[in-house]
């Protein structure tokens, strides 16, 4: 699956790479980007997963004040929380936000979104609209210094896919349009 296991492995990396560069709390983003998906696939999953997380931290006898940090970084990493208004506000966040966006371009973001499209039975021509839609506004969306600085690359190397693709849809177009 595009968000499976994997992902959540990549983002835990990526997160603490950027949290020690940037100075952020790194027990804080390690726990948040550890639960950040725990409810993917729910509708609204960055709400639900931080609710989730919350119990699961309570279970586990974290302090209130931790909890809450954890909280904000799950509620706030998503596209959709942030469109809805919920923007990261601290540093954990930021950096959450930033190592799961990251982890959606570049050569790893192009193979996510085609794993996507193959589990939901989409077409290249979808694949090209996702990455018109999200996936190349992403670099605009990045927080931190670091994460802007890893973005630049994987956008190029995503820019460059996606043209090329495109021109040969587009080809393959003009052969049909002759033959036909
Ligand atoms: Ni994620």
């Amino acid at each position: 699956m595009a968000h499976d296991s994997d992902h959540v492995k990549r983002v835990v990396k990526l997160a603490l790479y950027i949290a020690k560069k940037e100075g952020a709390d790194l027990e804080v983003v390690k726990v948040a980007a550890e639960l950040h998906d725990i409810e993917r696939g729910k509708k609204n999953h960055a709400i639900e997963s931080a609710k989730t997380a919350e119990k699961i931290l309570r279970e586990r006898g974290y302090d209130e004040n931790f909890i809450a940090k954890v909280k904000h970084c799950i509620e706030a990493h998503s596209f959709s929380s942030q469109a809805m208004g919920v923007k990261p506000e601290s540093l954990e966040a930021k950096v959450l936000s930033d190592a799961d966006k990251l982890d959606a371009i570049g050569a790893i973001g192009i193979a996510r979104a085609f794993l996507f499209a193959g589990e939901k039975g989409l077409t290249i021509g979808d694949v090209v609209r996702h990455f018109e839609e999200k996936l190349l506004k992403l670099i605009d969306c990045m927080y931190t210094d670091t994460a802007k600085e890893i973005a630049k690359e994987r956008h190029e190397f995503l820019k460059e896919f996606y043209e090329k693709l495109k021109s040969e849809l587009i080809s393959e177009q003009e052969c049909k349009d002759e033959v036909s």
